[in-house]
């Protein structure tokens, strides 16, 4: 049996995900696994088509089609959800896992007020009367920082700024008590002004219930600002992942130094420590070997032929053959 006190919220093992092209198929999820433990924010960060997002839809059951899981597995609690389908998968997604979207008008009708749509997510998928789930709208909009909330409840989304709008996505991700929130890039289309407001309000808010997050973002800055852990992809792989502090400060896998030296708030006050030469390769046109070798300023013969190591979970940091600090 297993253990509840020490149950993740989310399990991913060796999640892979294909897409059949007419020229083959690409890999863009490649046997990623990770946990996030309750009220644990574990940031995703990497270059953009890292495959970050496919990860995400992957556990939300939102892949297009024809992207689909091929291996691996999904539990939440201690379901298994990787299979779940139409209905079963929707029910889920509302009352277990929350999402945050970049664009808050992806997870919020236009033509419904806000209100309307908060008391319908609650209703849907928690045993109160309607007068409560108002009650509890108002409340819920006051606590991500709503001005006049009562009054309020009643716009429609285009009456709200991005970040207040965006604000409203987190009250409606929250409103069910999931147990798990998947944030994909939730400042990136706001004003750098608000940025960081937003940031703040999710985590607190996760804290507070205890739920796990999980953070996409592109963003170093926001991982150092918010995660307890880290996980660094590349090319749908796994390259590192570990404490915050840990990967932040010492990090194992060129790939993670070099996104760190992309990073101004990793920088400041230092010299600029690297810039990664290139960019990530297509899907169709990976390299031989770790994937990164093209650009690793530390790689070795062995780097062009073998795959990178496997990461596993609960066991070492980094997908590397010669991690930074171990080099002979
Ligand atoms: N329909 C598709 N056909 C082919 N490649 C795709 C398709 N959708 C996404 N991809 C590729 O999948 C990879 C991962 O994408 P994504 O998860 O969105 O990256 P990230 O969120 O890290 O920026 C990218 O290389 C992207 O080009
Ligand atoms: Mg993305």
């Amino acid at each position: 049996m297993k253990d509840l006190q020490t149950e993740p919220t989310l399990s991913i093992r060796n999640l892979t995900v294909d897409i059949p092209t007419r020229h083959g198929i690409l890999r863009p999820v490649d046997q990623v696994s990770y946990d996030i433990q309750p009220g644990e924010i574990l940031g995703v960060v990497g270059e953009s088509g890292a495959g970050k997002s496919m990860a995400g839809n992957a556990v939300i059951g939102l892949l297009n089609r024809p992207a689909h899981i091929a291996g691996g597995e999904i539990w939440l609690g201690g379901t298994r959800i990787d299979a779940l389908k139409g209905d079963a998968m929707r029910r889920l997604r509302g009352k277990k896992i929350g999402m945050v979207f970049q664009d808050p008008l992806t997870s919020l009708n236009p033509l419904l007020q806000i209100g309307d749509q908060l008391v319908e997510t609650m209703t849907a998928h928690l045993d109160i009367s309607m007068s409560e789930a108002r009650k509890r709208a108002i409340q819920a909009l006051e606590e991500v920082g709503i001005p006049a909330a009562a009054a309020r409840i009643d716009s429609y989304p285009h009456e709200f700024s991005g970040g207040m709008r965006q604000r409203v996505v987190i009250a409606l991700a929250l409103c069910a008590e999931p147990s798990l929130v998947i944030a994909d890039e939730p400042t990136t289309a706001l004003d750098v002004s608000v940025q960081a407001q937003i940031i703040a309000l999710l985590k607190r808010l996760c804290r507070e219930r205890g739920t796990a997050v999980m953070l996409i973002t592109h963003d170093m800055g926001v991982i150092a600002e918010t995660a307890d852990r880290v996980a660094v992809m590349y090319a749908g792989r796994l390259a590192e992942i570990g404490p915050v502090r840990d990967v932040l400060t010492a990090p194992h896998h060129p790939y993670t130094r070099g996104l760190m030296g992309a990073t101004p708030l990793a920088s400041q006050g230092k010299a600029r420590l690297h810039q990664i030469p290139g960019a990530m390769p297509r899907l169709d046109a990976l390299p031989d070997g770790c994937a990164f070798h093209p650009r690793c300023d530390c790689v070795q013969g062995k780097c062009r032929q073998n795959p990178a190591p496997d990461l596993a979970a609960d066991a070492g940091r980094s997908a590397c053959w010669y991690p930074v600090g171990a080099l002979v």
